[in-house]
C-alpha cells in the first residue's frame, strides 16, 4: 500500500520489485491522483488513507509530513497485521524503533526508515 502516492513516481519500482502483488495506491489530491491513474494504468483511491482497511497489508510505503506521521503512529500502526513492513521516507515514526535506516543516494542523503510490526 502506498499512502499519499503524489504523481505516482514510485509505482514502476513497486511493480518491478513485487510483480505478483496487488499495489493499493491512495492519493487524495485529485490532479496527481488522476494523473497517476492514467499514466500508470492503476486504480488510485482518491480518499483519505486513514479510512483504509489495513487488515491484509504486507508493506506500507509513504513519504508524508510530520503531523501525518504522528497519526500513522497512533491510528494506523495498531491496525497493521503482525509482520507487516513499513517504509517511511524522510520522516520517521517517533514511537517505533526502525529495523534499519538507509541513506538514499541523493544530494541530501535522505533517510529511509524500515519498520516491522511485532
Ligand atoms: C510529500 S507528498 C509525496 C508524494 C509522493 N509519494 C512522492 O514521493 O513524490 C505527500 C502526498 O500525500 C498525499 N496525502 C497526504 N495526506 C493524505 C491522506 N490523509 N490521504 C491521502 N493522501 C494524502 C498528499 O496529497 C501528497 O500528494
Amino acid at each position: 500500500m502506498e499512502l499519499g502516492a503524489g504523481w505516482g513516481h514510485l509505482i514502476p519500482t513497486l511493480r518491478e520489485k513485487y510483480p505478483d502483488k496487488k499495489i493499493e495506491v491512495w492519493e487524495r489530491s485529485p490532479i496527481p491522483a488522476i494523473y497517476t491513474q492514467f499514466v500508470y494504468g492503476i486504480e488510485v483511491k482518491r480518499k483519505d488513507f486513514f479510512e483504509a482497511d489495513f487488515s491484509n497489508a504486507k508493506l506500507i510505503v509513504c513519504y508524508l509530513f510530520p503531523d501525518a506521521m504522528k497519526r500513522i503512529e497512533t491510528e494506523i500502526m495498531p491496525e497493521l497485521p503482525k509482520g507487516c513492513w513499513v517504509v517511511t521516507h524522510t520522516f520517521s515514526l517517533s514511537g517505533s524503533k526502525p529495523v534499519q535506516v538507509i541513506k538514499a543516494r541523493d544530494l541530501y542523503k535522505t533517510p529511509v526508515y524500515l519498520y516491522q510490526v511485532h
